[in-house]
């Protein structure tokens, strides 16, 4: 699960993803395009919407993308086109670029469309946020199973 900080949507989708797997049978993990908040715990925000929703991610810690990603995951989840564009640009060959995929179009097939950055905005966002990857990790899980 990528997205630009690693704090506030592709840890929500980490942990999702991960409440919905036999985590006996798949590694799941994010990682962010940037360097801005490498260790860094999630964004308050994030861990509270998950709290809600019974899921603990605050343990979490942030950490950059890196190439080396295409080689320890089958499949990588982008939130949006600027993430996408990132990863996409450290593929080596087609078969990196083939794991890539924007992770709402597991949802709306070929939109490509984001998930919004919550960051600059209100609790409201990340209810959304959490919703939208709520619903695609459901589909992911249902697809790896
Ligand atoms: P994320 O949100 O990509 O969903 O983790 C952001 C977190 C931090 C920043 C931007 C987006 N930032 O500019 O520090």
């Amino acid at each position: 699960m990528v997205c630009l900080g690693n704090i506030c949507r592709s840890p929500l989708a980490e942990g999702i993803l991960r409440s919905k797997l036999p985590l006996s049978d798949f590694m799941v993990d994010s990682a962010g395009t940037a360097n801005y908040h490498v260790g860094d715990k999630p964004d308050r925000r994030s861990i509270a919407v998950a709290k809600k929703y019974g899921l603990d991610i605050s343990n979490l810690k942030g950490r950059q993308f890196s190439t080396k990603d295409f080689d320890n995951f089958d499949h990588i989840f982008v939130m949006d086109e600027s993430n996408y564009i990132n990863v996409m640009s450290l593929a080596r060959d087609d078969q990196d670029k083939e794991k890539v995929k924007f992770i709402l179009n597991e949802v709306y097939p070929n939109q490509n469309y984001s998930v919004p950055d919550p960051y600059y905005g209100g609790n409201s966002g990340f209810e959304n946020v959490y919703k939208m990857l709520d619903e695609a990790c459901s589909i992911i899980a249902e697809q790896l199973t």
